[in-house]
């Protein structure tokens, strides 16, 4: 049998789609990369956006000639789905099934025959005692990562948030902070396997929280624990204590982590990020709006001047810090001198990169009850004003680069040209004069491969990326 996984959104969910495949490899499913070869289609779907839903159910027509043409064929949705579109899929597809209920979406694709019979004996081995699913057995099952040198490592999921707008807490639920232990044995393997690159994930990673008794790990976090950082209770793991932990076990790697709220955001935590040689100068920080009566609407919690001063502490503390940021236009009610406010704190915190969301009504949340009063036209005008903001600050940023020393690591070789990232998330390209360079000596001989690192000379800028030449 064949399966096949279509992932939409965030990284949260290609790392989720590793757990799933993990899965379905243990009950003898075969990956294809053609969709249409499948016999069973897992859907692991986003609601963020009302679009990213419409495009699932557009896809229907798609799925509906496959099923002719297999009649085993299966498809199984699931992912961040929202109870009210729920009953809508339930018509679609063969299976609707929460991400958080990986146990009985195993039992019940059992009975629905979407799976075979041995599924069963797998699936029971993730059983709580309670006979309910938990967060604990479904991170326990070691995931299928789909590169050979960098990883998605969940550290927490769900969010307490509620911001105005957002469908997260209602399809992910309540935070939930993985076991300290368990976070340190799954990199420590990566490490020793070669993995260069660990990306710590959470809607929140910021807010992860932990009470841990364990005598080891408290020796471990005063043994990494200079006083300079903070005083560690003896109890609670917060997120710097979890970068410490991290950060010591032994090897050659980075640390990245995404995505970080700016009311969680500590002086503490940008100290840890400076002091830990293994964690990259990269923060992403969604600061939404510029409008202190926008962010309470949308219930953010901090003030535009906050996240300014934040801005500041990071650049202070962290050298070469590359800052990313989502923002959202057209909220309702969002003035045009309202906008102008989140123009301006674009302008000041020079961000190297912006994911500029269009506001988008999402059915439940709090923010749905408002009307939706700014048209699709203005969203798309204050969108391209903020693109525009944006190509010139990320030009500016990148320019300091030209003429610099960076280690990159290798994310691609084709052909004659490297691809890689620096230590901030930098994206960079070599061009090499050399024919195809993983078959050439020189390459050979100059260790040229994905997943190395790589000291290169940067010698071009634009707003989007770097251009470099071997050192
Ligand atoms: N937890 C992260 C934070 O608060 O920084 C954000 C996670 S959220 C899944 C990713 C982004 O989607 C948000 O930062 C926001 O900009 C955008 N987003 C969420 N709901 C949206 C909506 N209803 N319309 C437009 N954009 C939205
Ligand atoms: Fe959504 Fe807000 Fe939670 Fe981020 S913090 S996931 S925007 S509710
Ligand atoms: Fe989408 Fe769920 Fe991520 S709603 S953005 S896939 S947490």
């Amino acid at each position: 049998m064949k399966y096949y996984i279509k992932t939409y959104g965030c990284q949260m969910n290609h790392s989720d789609s590793e757990r799933i495949a993990s899965v379905l490899e243990a009950a003898e499913y075969e990956k294809v990369l053609l969709e249409d070869k499948a016999d069973l289609i897992v859907i692991n779907m986003c609601s963020v956006r009302k679009s990213a839903v419409d495009r699932v159910a557009g896809n229907f027509k798609r799925y509906k000639k496959y099923k002719k043409k297999n009649q085993n064929l299966k498809i199984v949705l699931t992912g961040c789905v929202l109870e009210s579109d729920r009953e809508r899929f339930e018509k679609l597809f063969d299976l609707v099934v929460d991400i958080k209920d990986m146990n009985s979406w195993l039992h019940s694709s059992h009975r629905s025959g979407a799976v075979e019979p041995k599924y069963k004996s797998f699936a029971n081995r993730f059983h709580s005692p309670t006979g309910l699913w938990s967060q604990q057995s479904y991170f326990k099952i070691k995931p299928n990562y789909k590169s050979k040198f960098s990883a998605y490592v969940p550290i927490m999921t769900g969010c307490n948030n509620f911001c105005s707008y957002c469908v997260v807490p209602y399809t992910r639920g309540r935070e939930y902070s993985r076991p300290v232990e368990e976070i340190l044995d799954e990199i420590a393997k990566l490490v020793k396997k070669g993995y260069k690159e660990i990306i710590l994930l959470g809607q929140n990673v910021n807010s992860y929280q932990l009470n841990c008794e364990s005598k080891i790990i408290n020796q471990k976090l005063l043994a990494t624990d200079n006083l300079a950082i903070g005083q560690f209770d003896n109890k609670t793991i917060d997120f710097p204590n979890l970068l410490k932990l991290i950060n010591n076990i032994p090897g050659d790697f980075w640390i990245r982590f995404l995505t970080s709220h700016p009311k969680d955001m500590t002086e503490k935590l940008i100290k840890t990020v400076a002091e830990c040689e293994k964690v990259t100068p990269y923060i992403h920080l969604a600061f939404q709006s510029g409008d202190n009566e926008i962010l309470k609407k949308m219930n953010r919690k901090y003030t535009a001047e906050h996240f300014l001063d934040l801005v500041k502490i990071i650049r202070k503390y962290i050298p070469n810090v590359a800052i990313t940021t989502d923002v959202i236009v057209g909220f309702p009610t969002e003035t045009e001198e309202q906008f102008q406010k989140t123009a301006g704190v674009m302008k000041k915190a020079k961000f190297d990169m912006v994911y500029i969301n269009k506001y988008s009504p999402r059915v439940g949340t709090v923010s749905a009850k408002l009307e939706d009063n700014v048209s699709w036209k203005e969203k798309k005008k204050r969108e391209n004003i903020l693109t525009g903001i944006l190509k010139r600050t990320a030009l500016e940023n990148n320019q300091k680069y030209i003429g610099k020393i960076q280690e990159i690591l290798i994310d691609k070789i084709d052909g004659n040209f490297i691809y890689g990232k620096t230590k901030s998330f930098k994206s960079v390209r070599i061009e090499l004069k050399i024919k195809n360079i993983s078959d050439s000596a020189s390459g050979q001989e100059l260790k040229i491969k994905e997943g190395k690192f790589l000291k290169i000379k940067i010698t071009q800028a634009s707003a989007w990326g770097l251009k470099g030449k071997i050192k």
